[in-house]
């Protein structure tokens, strides 16, 4: 993934004011408490214990687990990786060991690792949606995040997040299989009407909605003449979708009260501020830990910097959007 912000013209900002207290980063989403906002994003941070040697996993405010079904899953067959410009196609088909063998044999070391765990949940039914939540609900995670948006399977994933209907159904029956975890929905930006379906969410039972997952694209070999994905099409994350996913975390700010958690392309702090302000209440971030493992950390610094550069001591602060609610209240 080609991300250099300075042959693009981005300087990485950097942000410097030492003098006020120390700014308080945490942030509460459905009753859960989170150190800080900076998520790592399903499907690019394992299970938490893969990155120890390459940044300090504590510091993070949350760890989503890869999407969890309720058997095993392979994965997909063939290329599951290309780089663009920009930009990273995915067609990982939610290889995972299945919920059973996640809770028993990786659940234990995610947990000691101390930032709050969210499990990705996948699926093919409603059904299968609801027993792996059941599962999840027993279990000492602390919150779900649905995962109705994987664009790379071939039954269920992001069919449920194209249509209002669909959506209420699933998100109805794992709100009820899992009524004591906090229930976040992961959208996908190729829903034609996604405010429809972030509304349909939010009356089924969902605590907030996290968007975006990737958007379905597709690459050529042009040598071999033929797609480079078995199944053709793959998910486009990374610095390429950012403001697309900026500009529907706004648009459904505007219309839902629900805590957003906002995603895709952050690559350096101000990416992640963008997001805040725009009203996120936190972010994930995921393709550009591939490409630079300490990019949360320096996320987490980042935001810090500017909270103290700006003279803001609670996250909440942040986001332009309320003002301009407040302000447009008579
Ligand atoms: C290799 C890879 C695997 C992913 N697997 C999942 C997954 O299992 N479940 C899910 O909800 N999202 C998955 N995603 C999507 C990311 O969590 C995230 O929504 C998306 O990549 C946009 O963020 P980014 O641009 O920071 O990567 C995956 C993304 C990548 C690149």
């Amino acid at each position: 993934m080609t991300n250099d912000r300075k042959t693009a013209g981005f300087p990485k900002p950097e942000f410097s004011a030492p003098d006020f207290p120390a700014p308080d980063l945490s942030v509460c989403i459905a009753g859960v408490r989170l150190k800080n906002p900076v998520i790592a994003a399903s499907g690019t941070f394992g299970y938490g214990r893969e990155y120890r040697g390459f940044l300090d996993v504590s510091a993070l405010g949350g760890i989503c687990t890869k999407g969890l079904t309720l058997r095993p899953r392979p994965g997909n067959r063939g290329t599951r990786l290309h780089e663009t410009p920009s930009g990273l196609l995915n067609s990982i088909g939610l290889e995972n060991p299945g919920i059973p063998a996640f809770l028993e044999k990786e659940l234990p070391a995610l947990r000691e690792l101390g930032p709050v765990v969210i499990a990705n949940l996948s699926g093919s039914t409603p059904e299968e949606y609801a027993e792996g939540a059941r599962l999840l609900d027993a279990s000492p995670i602390d919150m779900i995040e649905l995962n109705i948006s994987c664009p790379n399977v071939k039954a269920g994933g992001m069919a449920f997040g194209l249509d209002s209907e669909a959506a209420a159904s699933v998100v109805g029956q794992v709100r009820r299989a899992a009524g004591s975890k906090p229930l976040v929905v992961k959208l996908s930006p190729n829903a034609p009407d996604l405010a429809a379906v972030a509304r349909s969410c939010a009356a089924a039972g969902a605590d907030a909605l996290s968007l975006v997952n990737t958007f379905k694209a597709m690459a050529i070999d042009i040598h071999k003449r033929k797609p480079v994905f078995d199944m053709v099409s793959a998910g486009l994350s990374g610095p390429a979708i950012r403001p697309i996913a900026l500009r529907m975390v706004w648009e459904l700010g505007e219309i839902l009260d629900l805590p957003l958690i906002g995603m895709g392309g952050i690559a350096v702090p101000g990416d992640a501020l963008e997001f805040l302000l725009a009203g996120a209440v936190a972010v994930q971030v995921g393709s550009a830990t591939f490409a630079h493992p300490p990019t949360m950390m320096e996320t987490i610094r980042g935001i810090e910097d500017y909270m103290r550069e700006k003279g803001f001591s609670t996250l909440g602060e942040l986001s332009i959007r309320q003002k301009n609610k407040q302000k447009n209240r008579p």
